[in-house]
């Protein structure tokens, strides 16, 4: 089965989805320590940008927020009419196409180089194992593999340079796991790892690296995501907008960990601590998922 969709459970601090079961006691992380080492291409300001998937959602939310930010924005996403309107909204430049080898044209059209990367488009692929074959390649390839290509295509421009900024449009998921979507639990932990990989390897040659890890956002991921997005992720759900909020402020302040919805950090603390805990909890939750609306 494949089936698009989202993330993990509950809502913003004060209102978490009914039935959130992990009682969680507030636990300061050093999830803010990363400032300063990352060469400072401008943050926004005047930045060659790209953003995969930008023609609807959080992408399309990106590349609005980074123009209005003073960058200049090339916008890919799969759907070519999607990535024009919103290239044209933005006085960019659209890139239709797989988010996958996208580096070369997004170079040239930018005038010979690429500042900000932001690896958004994404596929929430739902099922267990029983999930093809192919489904669970589909996930790998955008959200994992997008991301390995793009950087490999990336890194020589901006190691030479000693600057450049890889924003990875992550999930919650990918620091907890989502109900009812293994392919996408799993794909995302990986871009994270990515991620992280990225970071602790190049920081000090200059360039940084932001991992966004929502819960709900509501795009068209989420609306389909049917009864798993409906219990744990719609009544928490955020508009795209915040997200993008979100990641401008945390290249602002060079954070590799960006959360819009503030209160993973404690359920990430909480996983880490006391996995029993935390994995009878989403049991429950799965358990709700089984018995349906009440
Ligand atoms: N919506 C949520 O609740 C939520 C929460 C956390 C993380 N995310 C992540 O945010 C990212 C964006 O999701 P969204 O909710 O905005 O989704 P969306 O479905 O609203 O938009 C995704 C866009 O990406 C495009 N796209 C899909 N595959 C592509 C590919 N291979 N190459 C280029 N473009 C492609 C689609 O055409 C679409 O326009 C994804 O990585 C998703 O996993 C979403």
């Amino acid at each position: 089965m494949r089936r698009r969709g989202g993330e993990q459970p509950a809502g913003r601090a004060g209102r978490r989805a009914e039935g959130f079961p992990v009682a969680y006691r507030p636990v300061s992380l050093p999830l803010t320590g990363n400032r300063g080492k990352a060469g400072d291409v401008g943050g926004v300001r005047d930045a060659r940008a790209v953003v995969t998937g930008g023609g609807a959602g959080i992408g399309a939310a990106l590349a609005r927020r980074l123009a209005a930010g003073g960058a200049r924005v090339a916008v890919n996403d799969l759907d070519p009419a999607r990535a024009r309107a919103v290239a044209a909204e933005v006085g960019g430049v659209a890139l239709p196409g797989d988010a996958s080898g996208v580096v070369p044209a997004a170079r040239e059209a930018l005038g010979g180089g690429i500042d900000l990367f932001c690896a958004n488009a994404g596929v929430g692929t739902g099922g267990g194992p029983e999930a093809a074959d192919d489904a669970w390649s589909a996930a790998w390839d955008v959200n994992v593999m997008a991301h390995v290509r793009a950087a490999r295509e990336l890194l020589p421009e901006w190691l030479e340079r000693g600057e450049g900024r890889f924003v990875a449009t992550v999930s919650a998921a990918g620091l907890l796991s989502m109900v009812g979507a293994a392919p996408y639990s799993v794909t995302k932990h990986a871009a994270l790892a990515f991620a992280e990989w990225l970071s602790l390897t190049y920081r000090h040659r200059g360039i940084a690296v932001h991992a966004v890890c929502p819960q709900g956002v509501r795009t068209d991921m989420l609306r389909a995501t049917g009864a798993a997005g409906d219990l744990v992720l719609a009544p928490g759900a955020i508009e795209p907008e915040e997200v993008a909020d979100a990641v401008v402020a945390g290249i602002a302040e060079d954070r590799f960990l960006i959360l819009p919805h503030p209160e993973v950090a404690e359920y990430s603390a909480v996983r880490a601590t006391d996995p029993d805990r935390w994995l009878t909890g989403m049991n429950r939750l799965q358990q709700s998922l089984e018995s349906g609306p009440a």
